[in-house]
């Protein structure tokens, strides 16, 4: 390490963003490792929203391993902190600064400790995935801060031991997240199917409905799912890996219809399996009622426009909070979209409005 060692810092800073499932994880055959019960295939945001942004630094004055979440403390304790860290660490290659006159060999990298400080620009644990943006950029800025050379699939299966769903964060447009065979969980991580300029008419509109925490952790949620839930058997084996091969085909075609009828269709099976389960998870209700007619009105708005157009122009996705994804065919749509959600549900006050369209993503906040 350089001489006077106290007054180095080195820092690197990562910005990832979320991702929506399309099809959904949703149950671990083993939690440890995170290995889910099923593939899944998500739409990653655009990188400028909706976001996590994590600089990540090594100072060999810094005593312990630390993290800030939006400017507050937060536990290291966690395994899944630990085996992220862990998992880096152990892949970390010799780092050579040569303007700053630094060299941290690989043993180096076993006693220094480092600081995390993360933000989020979007609510966090309100069912936005701020997990799934969280661990892929942690992993991704300790990757580049320790110099370990893995390619971005297997950075996934790190990420993924953070948190299922960061796994596809490491990958812009469609991701796969391949479940795997293998017990020890190398073969599972998320591979891209689709980059982003693939599918780039699509508009995705969020309804940011509460912006609270969600009640039931998706963690806690899968758990009991998985050990009372029939109908998760019967979706895991059965309906997802027909599903995931029409979504692979829908997403190679740019088949909106197919695409649509898919997405919709595993959100309101998800919900179910959320219901199947005891005590049952109510991710759509678990909010005020003014909140809650919003999601359902939201469902029979779309479900209507789709068959009054004999052929869909919109898909909704719903995730374990209740806030609305809807995913327009294309920006003309979109926009009508936005309109007829203002006018069926018009905000109490100039306040609440709230609504702010940013380049090819718009969000509508706060609408209950
Ligand atoms: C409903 O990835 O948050 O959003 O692995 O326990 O951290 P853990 O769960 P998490 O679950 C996400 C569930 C979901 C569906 C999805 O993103 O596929």
């Amino acid at each position: 390490m350089a001489e006077e060692s106290q007054k180095w810092v080195l820092m690197v800073t990562a910005q990832t963003p979320t991702n929506i499932a399309v099809i959904k994880y949703w149950g671990k055959r083993d939690e440890t490792l995170i290995l889910p019960v099923n593939d899944s295939i998500s739409v990653t945001l655009d990188p400028e929203h909706l976001c996590t942004t994590t600089t990540v630094s090594v100072s060999p004055a810094f005593d312990q391993d630390r993290m800030w979440l939006n400017g507050k403390e937060i536990s290291l304790s966690g395994g899944r902190f630990q085996s992220c860290l862990r998992e880096i660490r152990s892949r970390a290659t010799d780092v050579h600064d040569k303007e700053k006159g630094i060299k941290i060999t690989k043993k180096d990298w076993e006693k220094l400790n480092v600081h995390i400080a993360s933000y989020n620009n979007f609510p966090t644990a309100a069912g936005l995935a701020s997990s799934a943006a969280g661990f892929a950029c942690l992993v991704f800025a300790l990757s580049k801060l320790m110099n370990a050379n893995e390619d971005h699939s297997q950075l996934s299966a790190i990420a993924r031991r953070g948190s299922g769903s960061a796994c596809r964060s490491l990958y812009g447009g469609f991701v796969k997240w391949i479940m795997g065979k293998d017990e020890k969980g190398t073969d599972s991580l998320a591979v891209q199917l689709a980059d982003e300029k693939h599918w780039d008419e699509l508009v995705i509109v969020i309804a940011v409905v509460s912006s609270q925490q969600k009640e039931t952790s998706s963690t806690t949620g899968m758990r009991d799912t998985v050990e009372t839930s029939l109908l998760l058997q019967h979706r895991a084996k059965e309906v997802v890996p027909k599903r995931i091969l029409k979504m692979e085909e829908a997403i190679k075609n740019r088949d909106f219809a197919s695409f649509a009828q898919l997405a919709c269709t595993d959100s309101n099976q998800f919900h179910a399996v959320c219901l199947d389960t005891c005590p049952p998870i109510f991710y759509m209700n678990d909010t005020s009622h003014r909140q809650a007619s919003f999601l359902n009105l939201i469902i029979s708005l779309v479900e209507k426009w789709n068959r009054a157009a004999g052929t869909p122009q919109v898909a909704y996705t719903f995730d374990a909070g209740p806030n609305a994804v809807l995913i327009a065919r294309n920006r003309e749509t979109a926009a009508l979209l936005v309109q007829k959600l203002l006018f069926c549900f018009p905000p109490k006050s100039d306040a609440d409005l709230n609504s702010f369209v940013l380049g090819d993503k718009s969000i509508l906040k706060d609408a209950g």
